[in-house]
């Protein structure tokens, strides 16, 4: 019998196994960082990253709900330079580097882009699709145009792989994946939070300081896991799930749905940081069970059912 790998290669980029966090989550320094690479994920993906140092929004930024989290944090973060070295130190530590980031302009992105792309990341993850942000710098995953424009623009400036984040926020996500493929993306990062709302009946007010924030956990899953399904009939790149994966078994049903690999934010907030570790042992089992050698065999199985 072959030996069983949970190795993964998206877009060249070949990972010891398909688990990463998702941005945002432990994202903030290289130690964290590095302890979610230790608790067992096959890369990680820094906190979205802009042009300038960003305060976010006022607090608060996230409330627990049923069967999940709302969060409305603003794209906080110290701004790309200042990650540089950051970025530099998980690399001597020997971990993969996922940098995400964003701007307010097609400029902003291709900046920040040239900035990370130097500082030594691995891959690059656009994100398109905060939905708490003003859209210039969230929405744009809304928009295929204007995404197809900024994916062209940030693939001309580097030549590191470009995963581009989407939103489920919007009518057609299969136009929109389309788009980003058409602009030059190498993967796609399905999806994003699911724009949303909590009111606090004694005070009769919102919870969040926004008003509304981005829902995760898993109550999305079920949407996520159809915007990758829909996603992966539509292009012909990867597609990276998330949105909800909690378990082993979360993550092989993303993978039947067609996604290569997959996010976990968060199921951090419930299981602690080994959920890295746990949800690979879950996808082991799995195929060790169903007599699979590699996680490759089991990518968009259900597609063709
Ligand atoms: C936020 O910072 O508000 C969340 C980031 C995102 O959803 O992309």
């Amino acid at each position: 019998m072959s030996k069983l790998s949970l190795a993964v290669d998206i877009a060249g980029l070949k990972l010891r196994n398909p688990v990463m966090n998702a941005a945002g989550v432990l994202g903030m320094t290289p130690l964290l960082l590095k302890h979610v690479y230790d608790s067992g994920a096959g890369a990680v993906i820094t906190k979205s990253l802009g042009p300038h140092p960003r305060a976010g929004h006022p607090n608060p930024t996230l409330v627990r709900v049923e069967g999940g989290a709302l969060n409305a944090m603003g794209l906080p973060n110290p701004g790309a330079e200042y990650f540089v070295d950051e970025i530099k130190e998980l690399k001597k530590m020997g971990v993969p580097v996922i940098a995400s980031f964003f701007g307010g302009s097609v400029q902003e992105f291709v900046d920040v882009a040239y900035i990370l792309t130097k500082a030594g990341a691995d891959a690059l993850e656009l994100n398109a699709s905060c939905p708490n942000v003003a859209e210039e710098m969230g929405m744009l995953a809304a928009d295929a145009s204007s995404l197809e424009k900024v994916t062209v623009a940030v693939k001309d400036e580097t030549s590191l792989p470009v995963f581009v984040k989407l939103s489920p926020n919007v009518t057609n996500i299969k136009i929109i994946a389309k788009a980003a493929e058409w602009g030059g993306a190498d993967a796609i990062t399905a999806v994003n939070t699911l724009k949303a709302m909590s009111i606090d009946i004694n005070f009769k007010r919102p919870i969040l300081a926004n008003t509304t924030g981005g829902m995760s956990g898993p109550a999305v899953k079920p949407v996520a896991l159809r915007c990758v399904w829909e996603v992966a009939q539509a292009v012909d790149i990867p597609v990276i799930g998330s949105g909800g994966v909690t378990t082993g078994g979360d993550a092989i049903e993303f993978m039947l749905a067609g996604a290569s690999a997959v996010e976990v934010g968060t199921a951090v907030m419930t299981h602690g940081v080994e959920v890295y570790g746990q949800i690979n042992d879950g996808i082991r089992e799995y195929l060790k069970e169903n007599g699979f050698s590699s996680v490759k065999e089991v990518v968009g199985l259900a597609q063709d059912s």
